[in-house]
């Protein structure tokens, strides 16, 4: 599967994580009606971060109710052990971190062989040197811009620095993987994270806990 979007476009992708977590599919309908494209989905193990959410059954569930584009953020110290449980489930996109112990280039290889797209994914503290090796390999990169675990955490501006330099190894290389942030992103950041180069943006607090989705929504295109 290739991106459903021009690489350069900016969407959003709200985090699920932060709907009404005994309501998800009020909070798929919700982002739905907001006019998004994407719904991110924070899988989480409780051992590569310290909390854990919900599972392939769940994203089934969810899949069976919406037609959005399923970004699937895999929180895992072994991805490479999960990752086809949420292509059966229904992700359109599975995003890997590049931090834990595993086969990362056969993981991504193996990902795109079963037809969907993949991401790389990296923490705070990682230096950007680590994805480098896959950026041909991969539809997108997710910077996270929170230590990963938690939504409604505060969004660390100095990572951007890392989506600077994945911007210009881009043009560089005249790649077309597309720039994801992660983590406290919200309508005062939004416009710094795209200056930097980002154009995905998952928003979870700051779409579920607006008063009008579909003006977020709105908003955030217009930056
Ligand atoms: C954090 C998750 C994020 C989080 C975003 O580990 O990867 O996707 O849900 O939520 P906010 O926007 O509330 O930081
Ligand atoms: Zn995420």
């Amino acid at each position: 599967m290739t991106l459903p979007l021009h690489k350069d476009s900016i969407l959003l992708a709200p985090s699920i994580l932060a709907a009404d977590q005994s309501a998800l599919g009020d909070g798929v309908s919700l982002a739905k009606a907001a006019g998004v494209n994407w719904l991110h989905l924070d899988i989480m193990d409780g051992h590569f971060v310290p909390n854990i959410t919900f599972g392939p059954d769940v994203v089934k569930t969810l899949r069976k109710k919406s037609d959005l584009f399923f970004d699937v953020h895999l929180m895992l110290k072994n991805p490479d052990k999960h990752y086809e449980s949420f292509i059966n489930a229904g992700a359109d996109l599975i995003t890997i971190h590049v931090e834990p112990n595993y086969p990362i280039r056969e993981t991504i290889k193996a990902i795109k062989e079963k037809g969907i797209c993949v991401g790389i994914a990296l923490n705070p503290e990682t230096d950007v040197d680590t994805v480098l090796p896959f950026l041909e390999l991969v539809d997108l990169v997710l910077v996270m811009t929170v230590h990963p675990g938690f939504g409604g955490q505060e969004f660390m501006a100095s990572c951007l620095d890392k989506v600077r330099i994945l911007k210009e190894k881009q043009v560089e290389a005249a790649l077309s993987f597309r720039i994801e942030v992660d983590g406290g992103v919200n309508l005062e950041n939004a416009g710094s994270c795209i200056n930097a180069g980002a154009n995905t943006l998952v928003c979870g607090t700051s779409f579920y806990q607006s008063s009008d989705a579909s003006a977020f929504h709105e908003e955030i295109l217009s930056l």
